[in-house]
């Protein structure tokens, strides 16, 4: 029986539900990204509530299963996932990296490249270990662990490039000579070649804040509570660009404040985005309202900024 959703838009469609009923409901091989945050595993637990360390993995895999079921053979998987410490002790839990192995030994996915989300931002926690007795140091990244069930997945690292450095914008005036490097490497005449940008590292640097969007803005003004572990449009941003093309489907099972399905309407992505908390995906229509002063930019990139 299709499930109705809660609200669409031109591309998209938001369900309230919990993604293992719903997904089953999908059709095989249909999906281009899945791309999402799930609660993590985390020791002081947010208000929607997040599985266990010792359950994560045997929480998680039939999600995944059905993740794979739905996305197409040359499609990706991408999982934002924050590290988590043990109880009573400043050591950090493995939890994470025993899913990865799952999800690769026991469901055949491939590990297409590690990500990390650096958020300068990111508050200092456990405060025990870190701000009163100091004996461990800001935790400021997050995973992000790009999957594929092919070992060739689409991707086009040309639809992300990063403005050049000056140091690269002034090579590429100057030209150079050709060298050899002490590592080893030879640098030819062509490196100092204008190819329209750099070509970005795994490490992708961006703040959480999003303050000025219309979400945000309206959430307050009706007095609604926004979402507590929202990621930035950057992350979704990345990823949509990099690994699907206008037109494509986007998937979000655990859609929160539906960010994912936001970007994806402004890149012309379709999307499906399920959230099983009601007010968070009641109020997640707030950001397809009246385009606020964000969107693309002359790049075809997002501002962080999204309504
Ligand atoms: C880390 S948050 C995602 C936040 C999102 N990336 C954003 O930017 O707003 C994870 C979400 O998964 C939802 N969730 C947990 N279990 C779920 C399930 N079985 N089906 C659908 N959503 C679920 C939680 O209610 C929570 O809102």
């Amino acid at each position: 029986m299709p499930r109705k959703p809660l609200y669409k838009t031109d591309l998209g469609k938001a369900y309230c539900a919990d993604s293992l009923e719903l997904l089953p409901t999908l059709p095989d091989a249909s999906v281009d990204l899945v791309f999402t945050s799930p609660p993590y595993a985390l020791h002081f637990k947010k208000e929607y509530g997040n599985a266990d360390q010792k359950d994560y993995v045997a929480w998680f895999m039939p999600f995944a299963r059905e993740f794979k079921r739905v996305l197409k053979p040359d499609g990706s998987f991408v999982l934002n996932i924050g590290g988590s410490w043990t109880p009573g002790a400043p050591v950090r839990s493995l939890y994470h990296f025993r899913l990865l192995l799952a999800l690769c030994d026991e469901l055949g996915f491939n590990l297409c490249q590690e990500f990390f989300w650096y958020n300068p931002a990111k508050m200092p926690a456990p405060a025990e270990w870190v701000n009163v007795r100091r004996l461990r140091v800001k935790d400021s990244v997050e995973y992000i662990f790009w999957l594929s069930a092919s070992k060739f997945p689409r991707a086009d690292n040309s639809k992300v490039l990063q403005a050049y450095s000056k140091d690269m914008a002034r090579l590429i005036k100057r030209g150079i000579k050709e060298t050899k490097r002490p590592s080893g490497h030879n640098i030819k005449t062509t490196f100092a070649a204008d190819k329209g940008g750099s070509i970005p590292p795994n490490l992708i640097e961006c703040g959480n804040n999003e303050s000025n969007s219309r979400y945000i803005k309206e959430s307050k003004r009706n007095g609604q509570k926004v979402h507590p572990a929202r990621f930035p449009a950057e992350l979704p941003r990345f990823f949509i660009e990099f690994l699907t093309s206008p037109g494509d489907l986007v998937l979000d099972p655990f859609a929160g404040s539906n960010t994912t399905g936001a970007v994806a309407e402004k890149l012309g992505r379709q999307w499906i985005a399920v959230e099983k908390d009601q007010s968070y995906a009641m109020d997640s229509e707030l950001r397809f309202g009246e385009v606020d002063e964000s969107g693309v930019n002359g790049n075809g990139q997002l501002r962080l900024n999204l309504g």
